[in-house]
């Protein structure tokens, strides 16, 4: 069996900086530097400007992943999108990515799948690339993360719990086979639906007829509830730093590791407090967590991604680490991986 490992990174942000003085001053959003800090950690976000869907975002990141990985569009066998905003309700951004990469151009058709698992998303697709990976059938997988959340958040006073918190963004790998002592050893995942309603986006509704209410003339309506993201901060909180912890340990104890093994950790960026809170409750040394929450916020599924290609190009992540990535999110859904950079 072949190991799986990423033999490329990349990442993309948008350019135009939103600062959290910038919600309050352009947005009239009823909020301080203050209290967004205080709580998130979060300074500043990126958001992208309009006519840019998360495939634009995620063809920036997976050329720099390809060249990174010293691969072209022609030895991608699959591409796996993880996406929470994705370019339409369909078709999936996968198959938008590969055109936009320019592989139907080159005569070049690799499947393309999207992964609906928010913020454990790139963990979500990390696991099926490296399945795919060691199973034989797929040599490189290319694995996005890519969000542009700015959309679709409710940049009002009535809407500050939500939409302080998030940014946009892509990241990306390439899982490729190898047949070195290296890769992704373990992966770790789990859901609970019970509380799939705590943190949702319900902008339409299948069960009802039609799936979006509409006006006399025909025009869909979408009440402010329906349109925009809804969350219960506090149970996501408690629940984000149970689960984490549980995931971790378990995929500690399956890899028979104990925190000294590990390298770096390259958590999901929802909250530097829930970050904190869980490498103190551990008792892990502060310099092994990788942030970057501060300047991008919430980036959803491209957060892991993108503080891994960050970490690489800084020279923080090299050949050898041991690297472990945790991650929580809407569903609720969870996961965690090993890996052996
Ligand atoms: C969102 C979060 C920072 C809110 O912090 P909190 O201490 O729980 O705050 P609450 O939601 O209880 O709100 C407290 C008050 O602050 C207000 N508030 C909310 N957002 C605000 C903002 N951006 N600026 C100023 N005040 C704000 C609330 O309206 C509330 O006011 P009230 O007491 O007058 O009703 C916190 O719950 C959190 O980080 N949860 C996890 C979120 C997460 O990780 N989501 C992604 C999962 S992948």
């Amino acid at each position: 069996m072949p190991n799986a490992y990423i033999s490329g990174t990349g990442f993309y942000v948008p350019p135009r900086v939103v600062t959290n003085d910038q919600l309050r001053e352009e947005y009239g959003i009823d909020t301080t530097d203050e209290w967004i800090r205080q709580r998130t950690g979060i300074e500043e976000r990126r958001f992208a400007d309009e006519g840019n869907a998360p495939s634009d975002l995620a063809v920036h990141a997976s050329k720099m992943a390809l060249e990174n990985a010293e691969l072209t569009n022609k030895d991608i066998d699959l591409i796996v999108f993880a996406t929470l905003s994705p370019d339409f309700a369909f078709p999936g951004s996968g198959v938008i990515l590969q055109r936009k990469l320019g592989m139907c151009d080159e005569g070049h058709f690799p499947p393309a799948l999207d992964v609906r698992n928010q913020c454990s998303g790139f963990l979500y697709s990390l696991a099926t690339a490296t399945s795919m990976v060691q199973s034989g059938a797929m040599k490189n997988v290319l694995v996005i993360g890519a969000e542009v959340q700015s959309a679709a958040l409710d940049l009002s006073s009535r809407g500050r719990g939500v939409a302080a918190l998030f940014g946009d963004g892509a990241g990306a790998v390439i899982v490729s086979a190898t047949d070195e002592d290296r890769g992704v050893r373990h992966f770790q995942l789990g859901a609970d639906g019970r509380h799939a309603d705590v943190l949702s986006q319900k902008v339409w509704d299948t069960s009802k007829r039609p799936f979006i209410p509409q006006n006399a003339d025909g025009v869909g309506q979408v009440q402010p509830e329906m349109m925009w993201a809804q969350m219960q901060g506090k149970l996501v909180f408690k629940h984000a730093i149970e689960r984490m912890i549980g995931v971790m340990m378990q995929t500690f104890s399956a890899q028979g590791l104990t925190l000294d093994d590990v390298d770096l950790f390259a958590f999901h960026q929802a909250n530097l407090r829930i970050n904190q809170y869980i490498q103190k409750s551990i008792g892990a040394p502060e310099e092994k967590f990788l942030h970057n929450i501060q300047k991008y916020g919430n980036t959803t599924a491209a957060t892991i991604p993108i503080l891994l290609a960050e970490a690489e190009q800084t020279g923080q992540l090299t050949r050898g680490k041991k690297v472990c990535c945790v991650a929580f999110g809407s569903g609720f859904t969870w996961g965690a991986a090993i890996i052996d950079w």
